[in-house]
This record gives C-alpha cells, sequence and structure tokens, in this order.
C-alpha cells in the first residue's frame, strides 16, 4: 500500500540548476545544503556531541578525531580506501569489513543515534579495519581526502528528497560529482544504489554530465556487495532497485 503511494509519487528534476556567479555563492549554497550547517559554523557555535565508542569519531568538534580520520585516509597507506555516505545501522558496513580485511572502510553518518548501533555491530562481529564518522561527508571529504586517493566512494539509498524544494538536498548533485571526481584515483568508482527510479535516472545523468567519468547501470544492482539493509527489505518485498556506477577516467 505504502509502496503504491511512493511509485505514484512524483520525483521532481530541475534542469536547470539555480546560477553560480562566484565562489562565495557556491560555497553558500553548499553549505545551506549541509545537514546541521558548515563545519565552520558549527565548530563556532556547535555543541559537541559527547559520543563514545570504539570506532566512533566526532571530527567536528575533537581535534583529536579529526587527526584519527586523517591517519585513516592517510594517502601513504597502500591499502585501498573505501568511503561510505550514510551507513545507518551499520549492516553493509561490517559485512564488507568481515569480506575485505585488508581494506580501509570509512562510514559517515549525519545521525548520532545510527554510529552508536553501528559501532555495537562492529564491536560484536570484532571488527578492526572500520571508522564510522559524525558527520555531514560532503564537506567533510573535502577537508581530508586527498586529490586521486580514494577507491569506491559508496551512496546507498540516500533519501530521495522527492518535493522541488528540497532538490538542492539531494547528495547526488553536480557538486557532490565534482568532489568525487577530485578524491577517486583513476579507474576507483562512485557508486549508487536506490530503489527510486526516478533518482536512478537523475543520478546517472548528473554523473554522465560530469568528464571525468564513464557511467553506466548495473545488470546486477547488487554489483556483487553486501547487502544494506534498505537493500534486503526491498528484496525481501521483491521490490526492485537500481545500481549506477562512474568509473573515473585516468585524466
Ligand atoms: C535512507 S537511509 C539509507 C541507509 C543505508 N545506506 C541503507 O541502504 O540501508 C540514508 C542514510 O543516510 C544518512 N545521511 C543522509 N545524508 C547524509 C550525509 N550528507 N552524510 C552522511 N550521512 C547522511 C541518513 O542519516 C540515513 O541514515
Amino acid at each position: 500500500m505504502l509502496r503504491a503511494a511512493m511509485a505514484l509519487r512524483k520525483f521532481h528534476v530541475s534542469d536547470t540548476p539555480p546560477p553560480v556567479n562566484g565562489d562565495a555563492i557556491l560555497q553558500r549554497r553548499q553549505a545551506k545544503a549541509l545537514i546541521g550547517g558548515s563545519i565552520a559554523m558549527r565548530r563556532l557555535h556547535g555543541t559537541p556531541s559527547e559520543i563514545g565508542g570504539t570506532f566512533i569519531l566526532d571530527p567536528i568538534f575533537r581535534a583529536a578525531d579529526l587527526d584519527t580520520l586523517r591517519a585513516a585516509v592517510d594517502p601513504a597507506d597502500a591499502r585501498p580506501l573505501v568511503v561510505e555516505i550514510g551507513f545507518q545501522l551499520g549492516e553493509f558496513a561490517v559485512a564488507f569489513c568481515q569480506a575485505n580485511p585488508g581494506v580501509r572502510y570509512v562510514g559517515f553518518e549525519v545521525r548520532k543515534k545510527y554510529c552508536q548501533e553501528a559501532d555495537a555491530l562492529a564491536v560484536k562481529n570484532a571488527i578492526e579495519n572500520a571508522t564510522f564518522c559524525l558527520v555531514d561527508a560532503r564537506e567533510m571529504l573535502r577537508e581530508v581526502l586527498a586529490p586521486g586517493t580514494l577507491d569506491q566512494l559508496l551512496v546507498f539509498f540516500p533519501d530521495p528528497w522527492w518535493k522541488p524544494r528540497h532538490i538542492k538536498k539531494r547528495l547526488l548533485t553536480a557538486d557532490f560529482v565534482a568532489e568525487a571526481a577530485r578524491a577517486l584515483r583513476p579507474g576507483g568508482r562512485l557508486l549508487l544504489k536506490t530503489d527510486v527510479p526516478g533518482y536512478a535516472d537523475w543520478a546517472q545523468g548528473v554523473m554522465a554530465d560530469d568528464p571525468h567519468f564513464d557511467v553506466a547501470r548495473l545488470a546486477h544492482p547488487g554489483a556483487e556487495l553486501p547487502p544494506t539493509l534498505r537493500e534486503r527489505r526491498c528484496h525481501f518485498h521483491g521490490y526492485p532497485t537500481f545500481a549506477v556506477q562512474a568509473t573515473r577516467k585516468p585524466t
């Protein structure tokens, strides 16, 4: 029933992005879309999370955590680096880390409760290669990732933000794809999974507009990775899912 209502919902697209007249406007637009506001403003006026946990970092408010995050993404470390945005309860994170112990996994999540749940799951499963960051990934990735150092950027079932006035809140914007192009190494990939067909089409278009990527819809929507919680729920109810992959070109 809920699903039928969702199917009737229109996924709005805007083919006329707001004009950008200079860096200041671009930065203001990006900051407005951030969850919780810009990192600089939060450092000035925000309240530290007081979150604790084995794998959890609060890189906005704790300088030591920011240093730990920088070490986790250090380009001098030869292990592949994989970033997931919106890990929620950490189901995928833990399964992925178990299957890939030689990979550095760094997850970003804006909700404290989810960070704690994911941390508990990782501890329970004796994971050793995960880092969970309580922060909007978009600005933090710009702050800590050196160019051409990321192997995979994973975005699984992001909030669709259906309405026209919410389009600016969507994760898969041209700015985000440009940031992915900066951070990914040649041959690295930005991978999106979604159960909203309009989001898949729209994101595929946004990715394809960036000249740094070869973009393809994957025939196997699971992309041969462990399923996320939402993905498992979709499979359970028989709903289709979609995967779009943007592979970083060499130049
Ligand atoms: C719809 S849920 C999908 C959860 C999970 N990836 C899955 O497939 O089951 C989207 C998640 O992304 C998180 N999120 C949204 N925007 C984010 C951002 N900019 N940075 C980090 N996490 C974000 C939300 O808090 C939420 O947990």
